[in-house]
């Protein structure tokens, strides 16, 4: 990060400092907002409406109702992403998933449906698709919460810290990217690593199951809480369900055996636990043996 200079306003470097640590790394524009002038302008008193019909200054047409949130105000200044508004999680935006997810006939398709999918508010704020990595044909499909902010710039799911732990786990019992399918509950990193709310997961769950269904995989892993529980559809923690095989029914109603395990990143947070996780793939390397 480039030094704070001394006339800098009062409360920038603090500014920072709150951003990084709600995890806000990225701009979302090319040009920086200055929002120290904007709340001077916006702490003058309020100009009579115009009456000749003339335009409305850009800061009274851009302002919202709604609380502000620096991500709002970043997508609602002139930005060279496509979208400027931001899409409503709603039932309607659910059903067209399962629509496009039902519809698509391949991995590629599905791909491409999800790309063309406006209706998660999450893809504007994120830089893009993390759709999978891995073996599409591999007897393993691992899937994960959501992109952080290294899947997000890469594009690829579980590259960050988390992934390379993942990467040693799966090195341990034989396996790597070119014998296991990863992937995501949620496509799209969710600004400042937030967790995804439950409307964002249930728009995002028709895609998910389908690329699992189109995958086929002989065994799930689920990595982390939310992604057992949107695929087992259970309420219980994960520090209960692990170590235990579980059942994650398709939609066509194929039974694919399921080892919910705890994430790389709690792991990394609480290296005590990964004894837990060693034996759960040490589940999985035995149950894929039995099956060959
Ligand atoms: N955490 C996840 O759940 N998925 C990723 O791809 C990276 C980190």
């Amino acid at each position: 990060m480039t030094s704070i200079a001394r006339q800098d306003p009062p409360g920038l470097a603090e500014l920072f400092v709150f951003y990084a640590e709600a995890g806000a790394y990225d701009a979302l524009t090319e040009e920086p907002v200055d929002r120290f002038a904007e709340g001077a302008r916006l702490a003058q008193p309020a100009q009579p409406p115009a009456q000749d019909g003339a335009r409305q200054s850009p800061v009274s047409e851009a302002a919202p109702s709604a609380p502000r949130t620096p991500f709002r105000d970043q997508q609602a200044s002139p930005a060279p992403r496509p979208a400027a508004t931001a899409a409503v999680p709603d039932e309607a935006q659910a059903a067209l998933a399962r629509e496009l997810a039902a519809n698509a006939s391949t991995l590629d398709e599905l791909r491409q449906h999800m790309a063309a999918f406006d209706g998660c508010n999450l893809k504007f704020t994120a830089k893009s698709m993390v759709f999978a990595d891995g073996n599409p044909d591999g007897a393993v499909m691992l899937v994960g919460e959501a992109p952080g902010r290294d899947e997000d710039i890469e594009g690829l799911p579980f590259v960050g810290r988390s992934g390379q732990l993942l990467d040693r786990i799966l090195s341990a019992i034989g396996l790597d990217r070119t014998s296991v399918y990863i992937a995501n509950v949620i496509p799209w990193r969710p600004p400042g690593n937030r967790t995804p709310t439950p409307h964002e997961t249930e728009i995002c769950r028709p895609f998910i199951e389908r690329q699992i269904e189109l995958a086929n995989p002989k065994l799930l892993v689920t990595l982390g809480g939310p992604s057992a529980k949107t695929l087992l559809n259970t309420t219980e923690g994960v520090l209960r369900l692990r170590g235990n095989w579980r059942s994650h029914t398709t939609k066509t109603g194929t039974v694919i055996p399921t080892m919910p395990t705890l994430h790389p990143a709690y792991l990394l947070r609480n290296p005590a636990h990964k004894k837990l996780a060693w034996r759960d793939f040490l589940e999985v390397k035995a149950r894929l043996r039995s099956l060959t």
